[in-house]
């Protein structure tokens, strides 16, 4: 069959595989394909047993692999036969050198702009889709000017919204699609072609476009907002334990007026994720770069917010079962960075979970997708650490209960057949504030929420 283009994803990871899943299924005039140096992903993005949990995902790549979505180890080949190319590789934050721990480490992205030039020997576009520190396009256009074969490539930014765990539903109706580009006319023409792929599903007016830096920096900055929110009500829900108030009402009655409204303002025990630490970072350090040391420690304070409240959940943990937990088995219920995802990058339960364990207790992990990322997020640690998909079994003996992921399965959990099996004095640590805690204190539990009233048996 001829296709009408022929798209080509580099790197088929959490935004690669369903991103180009959801253009192949809405644009089947358009061949599309995923490449990534990781032969064990593409087998898997080839079987019905995908390297990614995510909801609707199955379907979405059923309906269109092998028709039009194909995913393939052979970058070469891919570059060779594509008209645009997305690069989705991973932009971790820096490990070594200038910039360590704070700055992007670039060179996975870098390393595609030079595959890119010499396996191209005609005109592209190039989708900048990872995340990248403003005008890292700039770069990437430098590199790519570099060829001595008359070839011109234009480069575009075209960030991902989605959020892991509703990848497919953000896809499907995101609330804007952001396109960034020069302000020439060839630059102005290949935004208008990235727009059109889109606008096979999503409505004309929100696919916004706007000039590359801002494109680059919206990114960055979207991220740095919502982790605000959350650093935010989670500072106050500190100042609630101290009170006596409680922050699921504050946040509803915050989140009520319209000018605040009401989303991302779930207390927790921290914000994980491989994005809001790393974006924020990044924006920290690109402040600096420029001088603006009062705009980085205004953003740094979202991160230092967040270890806050780790560690407040820990030192919680550790004071409340009387400051000694050398030997008690405590079960952490969930360990994902957030529900419905098997991915554990920067998830909180890493923390905690090390903390405790420094603290000689014995963990039993219990989580719906996410034990196999946990068990190589705390290898090394094997002997004090157990992990149980059936959280019935996992509570038997155990002292006390830490919620870390807000799974809906854990809300539905029979509370009193777990009670039953458990030593007493027991305890319920909620770092999601998403159970009963009035029944799990009528069934006999000691209840410790985040930034509401303890419910305890103690006189
Ligand atoms: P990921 O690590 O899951 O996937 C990246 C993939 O790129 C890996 O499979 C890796 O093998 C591959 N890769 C690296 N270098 C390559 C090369 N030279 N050739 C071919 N493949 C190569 O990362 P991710 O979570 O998909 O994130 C990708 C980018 O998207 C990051 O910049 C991230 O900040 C951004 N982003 C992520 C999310 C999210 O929810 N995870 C959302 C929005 C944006
Ligand atoms: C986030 C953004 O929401 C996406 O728009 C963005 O594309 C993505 O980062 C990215 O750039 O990678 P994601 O990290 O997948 O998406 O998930 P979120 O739903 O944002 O949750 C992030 C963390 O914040 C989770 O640990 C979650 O539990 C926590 N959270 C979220 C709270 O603690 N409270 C809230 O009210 C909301």
């Amino acid at each position: 069959m001829k296709f009408a283009k022929n798209i080509l994803c580099i790197g088929a990871g959490y935004v690669g595989g369903p991103t180009m899943a959801v253009i192949a299924s809405k644009c089947p005039g358009c061949k599309v394909t995923v490449v990534d140096i990781n032969e064990e992903r593409i087998r898997r993005w080839n079987s019905d047993d995908l390297p990614i949990f995510e909801p609707g995902l199955l379907d979405v790549v059923r309906s269109a692999r092998g028709r039009n979505l194909f995913f393939s180890n052979d970058v070469v080949e891919g570059i060779k036969a594509a008209d645009i190319i997305f690069v989705s590789v991973n932009t971790p934050t820096k490990t070594f050198g200038y910039g360590a721990g704070m700055a992007s480490d670039l060179q996975y992205w870098e390393k595609t702009a030079h595959e890119i030039v010499a396996n191209s020997d005609r005109s592209k576009i190039i989708v900048e889709k990872s995340t990248l520190p403003v005008r890292t396009a700039e770069a990437m256009e430098r590199i790519l000017q570099e060829n001595k074969k008359g070839i011109h490539f234009e480069v575009v930014s075209n960030p991902e919204f989605l959020s892991e765990g509703s990848a497919i539903m953000d896809l499907l109706e995101p609330d804007r699609v952001l396109i960034g580009s020069r302000q020439t006319e060839s630059g102005r023409k290949a935004a208008q072609e990235i727009a059109a792929i889109f606008a096979h599903w999503v409505a004309p007016g929100k696919i916004i476009t706007a000039n590359l830096w801002s494109a680059e920096l919206s990114k960055l900055v979207a991220n740095a907002f919502l982790a605000q929110r959350i650093s935010s009500i989670n500072a106050i829900s500190a100042l609630c334990e101290k009170t006596d108030a409680d922050v699921g009402e504050i946040s509803y009655a915050v989140g009520s007026d319209t000018r605040i409204g009401s989303r991302f303002l779930n207390a927790s025990i921290g914000f994980g994720g491989s994005c809001f630490k790393k974006d924020i970072l990044n924006l920290v350090y690109i402040c600096r770069s420029y001088g603006l040391n009062e705009v980085a420690d205004y953003w740094q304070a979202v991160i230092v917010i967040n270890e806050y409240q780790q560690e407040r959940f820990v030192r919680k943990i550790i004071k409340e079962m009387f400051n000694t937990i050398v030997g008690k088995k405590i079960v952490l219920l969930g360990f994902a960075f957030k529900a419905n995802t098997g991915d554990t990058r920067e998830s909180p339960g890493i923390h905690v979970a090390r903390k405790l364990l420094e603290e000689r207790a014995e963990l039993v992990i219990s989580d719906p997708q996410a034990l196999a990322n946990a068990r190589k997020d705390l290898a090394g640690l094997a002997d004090s650490v157990e992990y149980e998909p059936d959280p019935y079994r996992a509570a038997v003996d155990a002292q006390g209960l830490a919620v870390i992921t807000e799974w809906e399965s854990f809300k539905k959990l029979d509370f009193a057949r777990i009670f039953a099996s458990m030593r007493k004095p027991a305890f319920v640590f909620d770092g999601r504030n998403i159970l009963d805690h009035q029944q799990l204190f009528s069934i006999g539990f000691n209840v410790f929420p985040l930034g509401k009233p303890n419910l305890t048996h103690f006189k």
